[in-house]
């Protein structure tokens, strides 16, 4: 049943441009000591990690450790820790304005110690206007021939800037070396979207417009913005989330089956469904603002990001036509949680007035995933009556379950060359279409109060079922 078995990673160099920064800190460098710590990097390799300021070697040692103790896996293996720190090298130095030397030196040093056909790879875990400037340096300095490139979402912060950026990417890499990389793909309940669908005869003749007749993308989270504020106030819910996380997220379930499951088919049956996707409307987006964010160190006073998003999506499929896709994200809202839920149509038959909500498939992304399943079963007893069942299936008790976070799952196709999650420019220039209504509002977005579950006006937008979970 193993379709497409993973592939032994070859040797690797792993250069992490931003090592001292946030992103590297919570995601990447746990990521990379997961993969060590579940025997999953190649048999050899070197992290040279790459950022501006005065770092020594220990520094960097150091503070790969305490991200580490911070953000987990905590080293608690002597033996795995010393040998992962032994592969660790910092490069100082303004790698685009002339300070490339100790880079390219540290590069070549690798090479030496692992051989020229080692796999060089670069991470990119820094702000998206940094990007641009970045590749160029890498072709300028001969670091760009074999390489494979990592890139963040979002991947450009306008239509225009997408355009830009996407040309000077390809004047540097072809695209086979250019990996996009949207950690909501990575998601192991996202890739069961497809996985439950087309491996299971109970899915695979219900997913469409006869049987479903509402999606919701639902991922409200509790936190605010506090440490990332400079990064947010330019970025906003529309470009952090919406273009990016949860239009991936719709494409995994709106996608048609693809020719199989090779990467390049998956990511052709993802991006070719992002061409249905209907460009807003912009009486169907809520946008909001939480009370306080105006406060927050680093935040313009009289800032006007939106801190929420509520939108209706059409996908004008022949499957999907007239099933309204809900996508909704948030901060500091009530609660956090983040799935998927197909409300499915209540059969036509000897039931009369069967309720609405009797029927959901509802995949929840975060943690390690799980299916529910919502039916109405008759209440055993005398008479007929009918209740709601549920089941439950934690992703995590399938026999056999390895769950890897996200990142890990990534940065492992990465290594190993497995596309099949990579995001291609030709669906992403069309997602920016399909915003463009959002992103030219003159935004206002209304205020809401922390903990909430956002503006009341988004309640509209779900009408008649309301948002399954909250309000
Ligand atoms: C990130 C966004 O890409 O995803 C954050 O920048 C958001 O704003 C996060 O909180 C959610 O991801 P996770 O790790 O909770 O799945």
């Amino acid at each position: 049943m193993n379709q497409r078995p993973a592939s032994p990673p070859a040797p690797a160099i792993f250069v992490l441009f931003g090592a001292t920064g946030d992103l590297a800190k919570r995601m990447v460098l746990p990521a990379f000591y997961t993969l060590a710590k579940e025997g999953l990097l190649p048999a050899d390799w070197r992290l040279i990690g790459s950022g501006r300021g005065d770092v020594g070697h220990e520094d960097f040692v150091a503070h790969v450790r305490q991200s580490l103790d911070e953000f987990g896996p905590a080293p608690d293996d002597a033996t795995t820790w010393r040998e992962f720190s032994a592969r660790l090298r910092f490069a100082g130095g303004d790698f685009t304005s002339g300070g490339h030397g100790a880079l390219v030196a540290a590069v070549d040093q690798a090479r030496a110690d692992l051989g020229t056909d080692a796999q060089l790879i670069h991470y990119l875990a820094i702000p998206p206007q940094a990007f641009g400037p970045l590749t160029t340096s890498l072709g300028q300095h001969h670091l760009a021939a074999g390489a494979r490139a990592v890139y963040e979402k979002p991947f450009g912060t306008s239509p225009d800037a997408f355009r830009k950026l996407d040309k000077l990417v390809h004047g540097v890499f072809d695209e086979s070396q250019v990996y996009r990389i949207d950690h909501f793909l990575g998601k192991e309940a996202t890739q069961d979207l497809h996985v439950l669908r087309f491996a299971n005869a109970l899915f695979a003749g219900m997913w469409d417009r006869r049987s479903v007749r509402a999606v919701q993308i639902d991922c409200p989270e509790t936190l605010g913005i506090a440490d990332r504020a400079d990064f947010y106030d330019h970025t906003g819910a529309v470009l952090d989330m919406m273009v990016t996380h949860l239009f991936q997220v719709a494409a995994e379930v709106a996608m048609e089956p693809p020719a199989s499951l090779e990467p390049a088919h998956l990511q052709a049956a993802r991006e070719t469904i992002m061409r249905k996707f209907r460009p807003i409307d912009p009486a169907d987006v809520v946008l909001g603002q939480y009370d306080g964010y105006r406060d927050v160190k680093g935040v313009a006073p009289r800032s006007r990001t939106e801190t929420y998003v509520a939108a209706k999506l059409w996908v004008d499929s022949p499957r999907w036509r007239g099933v309204p896709f809900l996508l909704r994200t948030g901060k500091r809202m009530h609660q956090t949680h983040q799935s998927v839920s197909l409300l499915l149509t209540p059969p036509k038959g000897p039931f009369g007035g069967l309720p609405p909500d009797g029927n959901i498939i509802r995949f929840t992304l975060d943690g390690t995933g799980a299916i529910d399943l919502r039916m109405l079963a008759k209440v055993p007893g005398v008479g007929l009556q009918l209740g709601p069942a549920n089941a439950t299936v934690p992703l995590a008790s399938i026999a056999g379950a390895e769950p890897l976070p996200p990142y890990a799952r990534l940065l492992h196709d990465v290594l190993s060359g497995d596309r099949s999650l990579v995001t291609r420019p030709d669906g992403l220039a069309h997602v920016w279409k399909v915003a463009q209504p959002v992103l030219d509002l003159d935004r206002r977005p209304l205020r809401y109060a922390p903990g909430s579950w956002g503006p009341v006006a988004a309640r509209r937008l779900a009408a008649p079922d309301g948002w399954l979970v909250g309000q």
